[in-house]
């Protein structure tokens, strides 16, 4: 497996990977803010710079990718997404990996994501790494009031 930056050029993939893999939440209430984006959204923040992405590949074939920016905070990182068929296998826990060495690269100590702690399996996830959950907070959007949680990792 391979872990490299995307190009602003593959906003398309990444958009087409994050779309499949949180379709699972799509019954959720109120579905996730990743079913909403538009492939032109992507596109306009990768271009821009706002936003970076890893992308995993095996073969040529994209299985995984991760999208972050960074800030006074550190790196912030969202949309993690492996394709059903490629779950299981450590490619989330590559992109987490490769998250750090961008995060060491650029003088950045703190990695942190957003989780709605309910779904146990992300949190044991990050746990998994290093990170711990701290904060919970609640995001209000469309008239719904969401839990979500902060998980962070200090390096
Ligand atoms: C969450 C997600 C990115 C994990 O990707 P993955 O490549 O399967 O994860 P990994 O293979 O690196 O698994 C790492 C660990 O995560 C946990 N994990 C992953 N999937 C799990 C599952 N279905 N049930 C329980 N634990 C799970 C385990 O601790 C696992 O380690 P193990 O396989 O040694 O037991 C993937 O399931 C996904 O895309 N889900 C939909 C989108 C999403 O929820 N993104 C995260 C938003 S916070």
């Amino acid at each position: 497996m391979t872990i490299r930056d995307a190009r602003p050029d593959e906003a398309g993939r990444i958009y087409a990977i994050t779309r499949s893999a949180f379709l699972e939440y799509a019954s959720d209430v109120p579905p996730p803010s990743a079913l909403f984006e538009t492939e032109a959204e992507v596109v306009k923040e990768l271009a821009a710079g706002n936003h970076h992405a890893l992308l995993a590949e095996r073969d040529g074939k994209a299985l995984g990718c991760v999208r972050y920016e960074l800030d006074r905070r550190g790196l912030h990182f969202f949309r993690l997404a492996v394709l059903p068929s490629a779950r299981r296998q450590g490619v989330a826990k590559a992109l987490l990996a490769r998250l750090e060495e961008v995060g060491r690269a650029h003088e950045k100590s703190r990695l942190w994501c957003h989780v709605r702690p309910k779904v146990s399996r992300n949190v044991a996830l990050y746990e998994s790494v290093g990170y711990a959950l701290n904060g919970e907070d609640v995001m209000v959007r469309n008239g719904f009031v969401i839990p979500v949680g902060v998980m962070e990792k200090w390096l």
